[in-house]
């Protein structure tokens, strides 16, 4: 998403392009079929019609703007998300050689992320790599320092401690905020901020019957974590 500062947009964008690629190689696929779901307004999408021809890629986000603003500009599939939004029921299962998910479990609660998580990876073909990213150490380490989730001060304590305690914490962002004020606007009250530990998300993993591929903390943006998932 666009924050106002084009370059960090940019790099933002180009970093995670880099992350689609090095799960394309993981996978091994010649050609991969690539699902990037949340696609937002392409962010990511441009850096990946720069490395992938436009029909690889099928990009997916629950706003219907953001849909027909990817497939007019960069010529992809463009699928909208549709009820129950976390089950992604129109997007094919076990077609993907790489399913790529930026910046959405970071806004979800722990239920809604087990649901959203164990859909997602059903998307996989057999030899498929996904790329998840979360708010992890490094963010827990951010929010501590300084309130830049723009949530109340009771609920950044909230936060922290379910992270502390429960490895995952989920919070709405304060009546005031403006970061994310359209998103939320959208999706409603289920579309907040979450901190997961690496040993929660692992655990889901493993429990799920996949494997973690590569792992890097704050990865992405200096503060998510970067999950590259197999079965
Ligand atoms: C923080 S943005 C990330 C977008 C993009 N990955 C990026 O990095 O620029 C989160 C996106 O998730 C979308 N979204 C929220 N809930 C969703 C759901 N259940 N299914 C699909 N997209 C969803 C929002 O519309 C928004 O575009």
């Amino acid at each position: 998403m666009y924050t106002g500062d084009l370059g960090h947009y940019e790099r933002c964008g180009e970093q995670f392009g880099s992350f689609v690629k090095m799960a394309a190689d993981l996978s091994g696929a010649g050609a991969p079929r690539i699902l990037e779901l949340p696609c937002g307004y392409g962010r990511v999408t441009r850096h990946l019609v720069r490395q992938f021809a436009p029909g690889q890629i099928d990009a997916a986000d629950i706003m219907s703007p953001c849909i027909e603003f990817v497939r007019a500009t960069f010529g992809v599939r463009a699928i909208q998300i549709v009820d129950p939004v976390n089950e992604f029921a129109n997007i094919q299962d076990g077609a993907y050689d790489v399913a790529a998910m930026g910046s959405l479990i970071t806004h979800l609660s722990e239920p809604n992320t087990r649901t959203v998580v164990e859909h997602f990876l059903r998307k996989l073909s057999p030899n498929g790599v996904a790329v998840i990213t979360t708010h992890g150490q490094r963010s827990r380490d951010d929010l501590h320092a300084r309130n830049w989730f723009e949530v109340s001060d009771l609920d950044r304590t909230t936060l922290l401690d379910a992270y502390a305690h429960r490895g995952h914490g989920f919070v709405n962002y304060s009546p005031a905020h403006t970061f994310e004020k359209k998103t939320v606007e959208e999706v409603g009250d289920a579309y907040g901020v979450s901190l997961t530990h690496k040993d929660w998300m692992t655990a889901l993993i493993e429990e799920l019957g996949y494997s973690l591929a590569k792992y890097t903390e704050g990865g992405w943006d200096n503060h998510q974590d970067v999950y590259f998932i197999r079965k």
